[in-house]
């Protein structure tokens, strides 16, 4: 047992509770950012003459000595310790001696935790924002390829009407959009530095809170030390936004699974995503959209946690924060994978377009057109609806299609049939006359893309900016 503290206690604490209070387990993958925050808080107090310039570069050079140490694999992080702040300070001192003991002036672990965890999340958006990045990049890709590949839309997993692969995952595209947008306002509001809050009232050195966040990249420092040390609303956010990703993975694994079933068949999964039966030979199945479909569940699970350990708590810091790591950390790793090993998936995922247009032309999907027809000669639209649906009914009975039909058929039911029809309720000509912005027509479709290939194109304006540091 390595503890910082003990000096006000008679015993020994129980191996069992201190095990149970330990969080060095899981706080260990902090170590980068606890060293960061620290490095950045000895220049602060040396700046403001709390230290002098030798116990600082004595200091920085002890905590980038372990950083180096631990990358390296020379130094484990060791159980033994409670957490991963004191796994770092008593390290330092077994390194550089006294001046080690002066790391934790001005500082608790209360807006240390606070800082290295904001340092970590934040680290995590920009990496999820990049992974979300090259998703639509694949989806993008795709779209350009399969603006005139039809196929039926549904509402209610029933034949709809007609559009086009491009137009569908266009429409997820705009989902992973948003998404990414969130990531921005995550970042922008999260971008506060609670280093110098210390336990909750701040600190009687005279610490210069602007110069540790602008040499850490935060925009400034938070501007009231209770909040900053009792604060997860930035996790709380970016567990909703990482539950919103994985909510439109997951349904769109569902159209994946099944499109890529037998009684589908519109596209293939490749080889390489795929996996078989033990003892079926024949099947190659869809694990990997199921699992992401699975996962999905995990990461709405961290952001419940998170939502009930915050519920009751009286400000400032409580021992129930810690319980915002190991969960979070499972959502961020799952979630990361899961964008990872989509944007692998349909990158390399098969189409076959003439199986979509068949089942497209199969469905019905032109009943809406047909209608749209008897309009345009001068049937009223609730008419035209009746004839339609009474044209649908002698279709099904002869187990045929609109198109199929003699002119004599159709003017059987209504005397506007004219030979004109045919092209009317084509599949092309369906898909080619919605041309209202967002619609599937090609060449709205076409300005769509081009606007997605400007989006894609902008470089992130909103990273951290870091170069406080060249100060030192
Ligand atoms: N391991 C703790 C956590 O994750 C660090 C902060 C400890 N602070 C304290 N006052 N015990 O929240």
């Amino acid at each position: 047992m390595a503890q910082l503290w003990g000096g006000r206690f008679t015993k020994e604490t129980d191996r069992q509770v201190y095990e149970f209070n330990a969080s060095i387990g899981f706080d260990k993958r902090l170590y980068h950012q606890d060293i960061e925050g620290s490095v950045a808080h000895v220049c602060m107090l040396a700046k403001q003459g709390i230290l002098t310039s030798d116990e600082m570069q004595s200091i920085v050079g002890g905590l980038r000595s372990i950083r180096e140490d631990v990358e390296s694999g020379k130094l484990v992080i060791d159980d033994k310790y409670e957490d991963i702040h004191s796994f770092v300070e008593a390290n330092l001192i077994q390194r550089i001696g006294d001046a080690g003991k002066k790391l934790h002036t001005g500082r608790s672990r209360n807006d240390q935790v606070a800082l290295d965890m904001r340092l970590y999340t934040r680290l995590q958006v920009l990496l999820v924002d990049d992974l979300l990045k090259k998703l639509l990049e694949a989806i993008l890709n795709t779209m350009e390829e399969h603006v005139e590949t039809y196929m039926p839309g549904f509402t209610h997993l029933q034949k709809a009407q007609p559009t086009t692969l491009a137009h569908h995952y266009g429409a997820y595209f705009e989902m992973f959009k948003r998404d990414r947008l969130r990531m921005y306002d995550i970042f922008k509001r999260m971008n506060f530095c609670p280093l110098g809050a210390g336990a909750l009232a701040g600190t009687t050195y005279p610490l210069d809170r602007e110069y540790t966040a602008k040499l850490m990249g935060f925009e400034g420092p938070t501007l009231n030390s209770m909040d900053s040390v009792a604060d997860r609303d930035y996790l709380i956010e970016f567990l909703a936004a990482l539950s919103t990703v994985m909510m439109h993975l997951s349904r769109f694994s569902e159209e994946i699974i099944i499109w890529n079933s037998n009684e589908y068949q519109f596209v293939e999964i490749d080889d390489a995503f795929s996996t078989g039966s033990s003892i079926m030979p024949q099947k190659k199945n869809p694990d990997i959209a199921e699992l992401v479909r699975g996962k999905t569940g995990r990461v709405y699970g961290a952001l419940m946690s998170l939502l009930t350990t915050m519920k009751g708590l009286p400000l400032a810091y409580n021992k129930d924060m810690q319980e915002d790591k190991e969960m979070a950390f499972d959502a961020f790793d799952t979630a990361k994978e899961c964008i990872s090993l989509f944007t692998g998936m349909l990158a390399t995922m098969r189409f076959r377009g003439e199986r979509m247009a068949e089942s497209a032309m199969n469905g019905f999907t032109n009943a809406t057109d047909a209608a749209d027809y008897l309009v345009n000669k001068g049937v009223p639209f609730r008419d035209a609806h009746g004839i339609i649906g009474r044209l649908v009914l002698y279709c099904i009975g002869k187990n045929t299609s609109i198109d199929a039909l003699t002119l004599e058929e159709l003017q059987n039911i209504s005397d506007k049939f004219e030979n004109d029809i045919y092209d009317a309720v084509s599949l092309k000509t369906c898909v080619e006359k919605r041309l209202t912005v967002g619609a599937p027509g090609p060449d709205a479709m076409r300005e769509v893309i081009a606007l997605h290939r400007e989006y894609l194109a902008e470089e992130a304006e909103w990273l951290p900016d870091q170069s406080g540091w060249e100060e030192e």
